[in-house]
């Protein structure tokens, strides 16, 4: 059997999320096909030689570990770790700034600045979003009216500046390497992480397979989070390409099977 080392970090303490439930879920079922040993990234360098394959998953936001992750990514690459996901990812596993690309080529995101003095590169409104580009779980993130984000001082480039979209709910696409797996939403704007299945159209589908196309990640999984506005249009909201969350536990039986089933072919292929 092939040895994986699976990081996680059981106890991040998530909004509405358990990280530890979907872990030990995924992990008992990939015992019976591969010898798993689970351990934090902190504690990686002492095992990761003796692996045929790591698995980077609920660790939580990188910032909390920052060293650690640094040192770990320098490794993958001097020592040719082999890793899932891949780390040659160009979206949220480098920050926020893609959201500016691909805004600037024409793709179908919330539109972004990173400037004040663009401002007439959004649409007009008046309240926008404030966030970090290096930000997770809603850290950092504020709403201004116009009036509020003309006196903040953001010179410093750190922070994305977007319209707050009021939105009809928001969703999230599921692909493992660039097969699409399954959708999930949010009925409830209040409760982001209480999700219910969502059945795309293949036109949906079309829209989240862009992103992962463009980004080219052979080997991961990848979670396209849109927002659906009243107009019925789909906005990329981000791109969570390092460790997404996967809300497995709240799937039906068969979607749940089926997707482990997938990662278990593709963590063999890997
Ligand atoms: N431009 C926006 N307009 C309205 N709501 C937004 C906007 N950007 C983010 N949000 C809300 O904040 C949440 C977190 O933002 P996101 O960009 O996903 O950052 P994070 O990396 O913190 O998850 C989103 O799920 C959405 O509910
Ligand atoms: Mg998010």
């Amino acid at each position: 059997m092939k040895k994986i080392l699976y990081l996680t970090n059981l106890y991040y303490v998530a909004k509405g999320r358990n990280y530890y439930d979907e872990d030990l879920y995924i992990t008992e079922k990939l015992k019976d096909h591969f010898d798993v040993v689970l351990c934090h990234p902190q504690n990686a360098e002492a095992f990761e030689d003796y692996v045929d394959l790591i698995v980077f998953r609920n660790t939580g936001g990188v910032n909390s570990f920052k060293e650690v992750y640094d040192n770990f990514k320098q490794r993958v690459t001097n020592k040719k770790l082999n890793i899932f996901n891949d780390f040659v990812g160009k979206a949220d596993m480098c920050g926020k700034d893609y959201l500016l690309e691909l805004d600037k080529i024409g793709y179908p995101v919330i539109p972004t600045i990173d400037n004040k003095n663009d401002l007439q590169l959004l649409p007009n409104c008046d309240k926008f979003v404030i966030k970090p580009k290096d930000g997770c779980d809603s850290i950092g993130l504020e709403f201004l009216t116009k009036e509020e984000l003309l006196k903040r001082d953001l010179d410093d480039g750190l922070m994305l500046i977007q319209p707050a979209i009021d939105f009809k709910y928001e969703l999230s696409f599921y692909f493992i390497n660039d097969q699409f797996q399954y959708a999930m939403y949010a009925p409830n704007k209040e409760e982001r992480w209480r999700l219910e299945k969502y059945e795309p159209t293949a036109k949906e589908i079309e829209f989240a397979k862009k992103f992962i196309n463009w980004n080219d990640i052979k080997k991961g999984i990848q979670r396209v989070d849109a927002c659906k506005t009243k107009e019925d249009e789909l906005l990329l909201v981000e791109l969570e390409d390092l460790n997404p969350y996967l809300s497995i536990l709240e799937l039906d039986d068969d979607t749940r099977d089926n997707f482990i089933n997938n990662l278990i072919v593709q963590l063999n292929k890997a």
